[in-house]
This record gives C-alpha cells, structure tokens and sequence, in this order.
C-alpha cells in the first residue's frame, strides 16, 4: 500500500464517512464468491469491511484464503451500517497481507485448562482487551487517589530474609545457597520509610503459596499497599473506602463500552459509589452469620470465603469486618485494649466485596509496643534477630501508623463480575500453572 496515515478504528468511526486507510487482525471471516466479509480489529474496537471481488481480482485467491487473526493494512470508504457489529462498515478498495496466520487454536468450546496453555493469544479476545483497559484504569486511578493526597510512591523488594503473613504460604528461592523468600507483602520494608516519606504506597507483585484452588487466589499477584505516619484506624479504613470509591468511579467514567462488551451489570456497582461502606465488627458479623444464615462460627476461628460470601450477600457494596481475633491475624496487628483474657482483638480490618467476590483489602493500627511484637513472632516460632531492623522502626522515634494492601486482581474480578481471577491478569500464575 503507498505511503499512508493510518487511523485507529475507533478513530476511523469517529469519522464516520470518507476514506480512512485502518490496520489490525482479523477476528471473523466470511465470505462468497462475490464478497469477503472481515471483522477487522485493533486496540480500539472492531469494524466490518467488505471486499467485493470484482475490485481484487489479482488479489482474489489470497483474500480468499485469509484466516482469523491474518493481519492487514486496509484502505477504503467508512460509511454508517446499522446492521455491521459495531454500527459502521469499510468499503475496502485496497488490502496489504501483512502477516498470514495459521488455523487460531482458540474457540469458542475451550475449557478453562485449555484456554491457560493458551492466554498467549487468549490476550487477543475482545474480553481480554477489555479487562486489560479496565486494569489499566484500576491502576491509574489508585495511583491518582495517592498522589492527590500527597502519598509517594515507593518501592520494596521482592527477596526477603523473613515472613510477615505467617509460614504456610512462602515461596523459597535458592540466594546464592542460602534460603530466602519472595515477598508476600511490602510491609515490613514500607514501615521504616514512613519515616522518611510519612505517607507512602506501592503498586507491585506479591507472592503467595497459596495451596488452594479457587476462583480468587493467585500465587502472584500485584498488591496496592499504603502506609502512613502519624494516623490511627479510622483514617486508615477511610482511605481504603476513599481509593475503592475512587477507582469505581472511574471505570464507570471512562470503561463502560468494556464493561459493556463482557457482560458486566454496572448498575450493580453504583452503591458502592453512593452509599457509605458498612462497618461491622468480628463480633457483629458472628451475629449476623447466626441469625440470618444460620451459621455458627465459634469465637477465635477465622471468617472463611463461605462465610464471606454470606456475609456479602447482605450487602451491596463492599464492608468491613473489624477487630478480628488477635490469634487469627498477622504478628504486627496492634491490640485492643483491656480486652477480657482470651478474648484478645485487633484493630485491624478486612473489606469484603459484594456479591461474593471476597477479600478486597486487609489493614491494620501496627503494633507498636517491641515486646509484644517479639512475644506474637515467638509463638510463630520465628527467629527474632531477622526481625531486629524491624524493631528498629519501634525504637526509633517511634509512631502511631499503619496501613492496608489491596488485591489488584480481587478488585478487578469484582468490578469486572469475572467467573475467574485468573482472567484479571495476562499470564495468571496459580498453584498449577507457571507456563506460558
Ligand atoms: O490481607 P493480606 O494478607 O494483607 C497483607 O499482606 C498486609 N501486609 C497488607 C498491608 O497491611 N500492607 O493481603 C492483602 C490483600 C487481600 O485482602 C487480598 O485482596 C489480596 O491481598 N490477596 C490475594 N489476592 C489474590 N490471590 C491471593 N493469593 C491473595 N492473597 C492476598
């Protein structure tokens, strides 16, 4: 094709008439001895164009031929068609083969297993683009919340010498012949930067050996973390309300066509930008689990993604669960005070999504008292001098803070209405797959 300025499709609808020269993949293919039809795709949105045969005939043979996923250069008239997919239509007069493409090993009778050995072109899918934007989106707008509210955004590593959300779901790595960690949360690297920054956050991968299948647990995962100095709980549960609203806020902005184009019931996230999240406690919501689900949970044990669930389901925005036992939660969660003995809580809080998309962020009032730090590590069983640079932010000029991680992909699962977390990431890494 001559020299040429190409313009996106969406553009090129924008346009809505005259020429337009447009490039991309194929996504569907039909044709007659007379036409081709192509659905011509790119980043933006998908478009009809027509070939009609009489105008390709030395060309004929190869257009006829084209398979989905074949990319090409095209050049023609747009005009407005109520019956093409996406309202408009290309009356092609040129076409550039770019590059052929094989018979594509996706369709639409794949199952879950089959579809992972693919997520390579999977990536490709209408759906998979759509979720992709959405993702970016979600990221942005957490970095914007931050940022407007005067955070930085700082970063910790990834290879660690300790755990800090208990032993069972560590990764080991082989470090030069000595045993270390990938990091299952930024915190215990985010706590002495607050006294540098004071009001500090993250957005980067955390690592969980989670040995559950499941619909919402990845092994890697991007984490949304936030610390802060000088502040107590409520700012920090108000903050993670704040950041929930606000990414939900801008999605609804500027991705609903995506949210659109798989499936999603946006209405249903609307509460959550108009009503204020629920607070209850771990008390309350053992209340709550008896009366109206008739589910008994003994004092002390954990909420469980059952209980969870059926906790979401009296709600329609997410809430949050609060003072959870101090046995069932991380060493570094401060106590409540005076607290009956064995009855010990923490101020620290879970967010629950709607309509059973579970946890979507987890935070605390860090403890900062070092000998109850030490006392809660040693029950865990763990070597306190790899701790000692973590006591250190306790000696120090030590003061009230805290903070809270947040799953990207819970929360793009839950906003996107996904049957799978695993569709919330390109290459989802779980406890059964690490290939592609
Ligand atoms: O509740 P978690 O374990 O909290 C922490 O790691 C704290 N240190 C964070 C902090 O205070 N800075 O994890 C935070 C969130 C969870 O609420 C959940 O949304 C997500 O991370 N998450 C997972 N998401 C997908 N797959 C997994 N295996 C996850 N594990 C945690």
């Amino acid at each position: 094709m001559a020299q040429q300025k190409f313009i996106s499709i969406s553009e090129a609808m924008k346009q809505g008439k005259g020429k337009v020269a447009v490039r991309g993949w194929i996504s569907r293919e039909r044709g007659s001895n007379e036409f081709k039809f192509l659905v011509l795709r790119d980043s933006t949105n998908i478009i009809q164009c027509v070939l009609k045969r009489e105008n390709f005939q030395k060309q004929w043979d190869e257009i006829d031929k084209l398979q989905v996923e074949a990319s090409v250069e095209l050049k023609g008239a747009v005009k407005e068609d109520k019956r093409a997919p996406t309202g408009f239509e290309i009356q092609a007069d040129e076409i550039n083969i770019v590059g052929l493409s094989d018979k594509f090993p996706i369709n639409k009778d794949l199952n879950e297993e089959l579809l992972g050995d693919r997520s390579h072109l999977w990536l490709r899918s209408r759906k998979m683009t759509s979720i992709l934007k959405i993702r970016d989106t979600v990221l942005s707008a957490m970095r914007e919340h931050w940022h407007k509210k005067g955070f930085y955004e700082y970063h910790s590593p990834s290879l660690m010498g300790m755990q800090a959300e208990g032993g069972n779901t560590l990764f080991k790595v082989d470090y030069y012949g000595k045993p270390v960690f990938l990091t299952q949360t930024w915190q215990l690297h985010a706590e002495p930067a607050i006294f540098s920054l004071e009001k500090i956050f993250t957005i980067q991968p955390a690592f969980r050996a989670e040995t559950s299948k499941t619909s919402r647990h990845l092994s890697e995962l991007w984490m949304a973390e936030m610390e802060v100095a000088w502040e107590g709980f409520d700012y920090i549960q108000d903050d993670a309300e704040e950041v929930i609203k606000h990414v939900v806020s801008k999605v609804l902005q500027e991705r609903k066509p995506e949210l659109e184009i798989i499936g999603r019931d946006w209405k249903k996230l609307e509460p959550t930008l108009n009503k204020k999240f629920p607070r209850i406690s771990y008390d309350e919501a053992l209340k709550l689990l008896k009366e109206k689900k008739k589910l008994n949970i003994s004092w002390g044990k954990d909420l469980r993604t059952i209980e969870e669930d059926r906790l979401s389901e009296m709600y329609d925005t997410p809430i949050l669960v609060r003072h959870y036992p101090k046995i069932v939660k991380a060493f570094y969660m401060k106590e409540v005070p005076e607290r009956p003995k064995g009855k010990e809580v923490v101020y620290g809080f879970d967010m629950i999504a709607p309509e059973g998309y579970g946890e979507l962020v987890g935070g605390s009032q860090r403890e900062d008292n070092i000998e109850i730090l030490k006392k809660n590590l040693k029950a865990q069983g763990e070597d306190l001098s790899k701790y000692e640079f973590y006591f250190d932010t306790r000696k120090y000029g030590s003061v009230p803070h805290g903070g809270y991680g947040m799953g990207v992909e819970r929360v793009i699962s839950w906003i996107c209405g996904l049957d799978t977390i695993k569709d919330a990431i390109a290459f989802p890494r779980t406890m059964t797959r690490y290939y592609p």
